[in-house]
């Protein structure tokens, strides 16, 4: 078995180990590698993304460990730890601490190779029906989100996420430009929320806001924008207010998701304005 980077052209590949991945973009802002058999196939993908340089009160810059996949054929002979550890010693080479959004199925291998966490979000699905009203504070105006106010999102966001995600962002908001929102007051950015196609509906995140109200009243933007559609969303679990809206929008809770980390880390996010992920390959 060799390795070997995975480029551009392999993004059909390594889509039948992992479907659900958006490769064509994670093989623009981050890297990816597979694990090749004798006869030339792939049987183990897994992607590296290395986020920007780490924001005040971050201590350490960080990266992700995304789309870890091996062909059902070649699973429980190691394959999947060793391209967790792989994607580890490359992310430690760039200085990064390498963290994972994992689902369950992920946990026992990334606990046996010393990464530790545990659920921080919830996927939720659910569809713009029957939301409960909302009022807007006074004085926060909404609106779509242009081109133009990319720049000003990424610096609303980079001190929150605790490091610089701006290329993930512009790609999500021109996934569906349509559903993206900012809150603004006193004109000044107070939270966004984007949205991007997904097989079967839409995928809601990131949601970020100065506050819990802000990040309701965006979310029931983006509801209202969805069309009906089903709607996904990775909502962080230490936000009550947010998710006790998502209940009550009968929002049905699908898969924890768990936040993993390997090393002694000070993230530096400010979890209290993060509400919904981009999603577990992108933070
Ligand atoms: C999750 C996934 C990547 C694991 O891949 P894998 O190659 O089976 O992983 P490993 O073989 O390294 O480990 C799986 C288990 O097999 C065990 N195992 C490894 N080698 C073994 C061997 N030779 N004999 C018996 N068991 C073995 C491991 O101890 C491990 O057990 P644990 O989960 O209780 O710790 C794989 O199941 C997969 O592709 N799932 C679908 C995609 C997915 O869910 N990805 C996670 C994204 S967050």
């Amino acid at each position: 078995m060799t390795t070997r980077p995975l480029v551009a052209d392999d993004a059909a590949v390594a889509a039948a180990l992992a479907a659900d991945v958006d490769w064509q973009f994670l093989l623009t802002v981050g890297q990816g590698f597979g694990l090749v058999a004798a006869d030339g196939s792939l049987i183990g993908v897994a992607a590296i993304l290395p986020y920007g340089a780490p924001q005040p009160p971050a201590r350490f810059r960080f990266g992700r460990i995304a789309a870890v996949a091996v062909r059902p054929d070649q699973r429980r002979r190691g394959i999947g730890g060793w391209l967790v550890q792989a994607a580890t010693t490359m992310l430690r080479e760039r200085g990064c601490v390498p963290e994972v959004d994992a689902k369950p199925e992920l946990r026992p291998l990334c606990l046996r190779l010393g990464f530790s966490g545990g659920p921080e979000l919830t996927r939720r699905h659910g569809a713009a029906t029957g939301m409960p009203s909302w009022f807007l504070s006074a004085g926060t105006r909404m609106r779509a989100v242009t081109d133009g106010d990319l720049a000003r999102l990424g610096d609303f966001d980079q001190p929150i996420f605790g490091a610089d995600r701006r290329a993930i962002l512009a790609h999500v908001y021109r996934c569906g430009p349509e559903r993206a929102f900012l809150a603004e007051w006193g004109g000044r950015v107070t939270g966004y929320v984007l949205a991007r196609p997904v097989d079967g509906g839409l995928r809601l995140g990131p949601l970020v806001a100065k506050d819990a109200p802000v990040a309701v009243a965006l979310l029931r933007q983006a509801l209202d924008a969805s069309g009906g559609q089903p709607v996904a969303i990775d909502s962080f679990d230490r936000q009550p207010e947010l998710n006790a809206y998502l209940a009550g929008a009968r929002f049905a809770l699908a898969a924890p998701i768990l936040r993993m980390q390997l090393g002694k880390t000070l993230r530096g996010d400010d979890a209290s304005r993060l509400f919904a992920s981009a999603g577990p390959l992108f933070g």
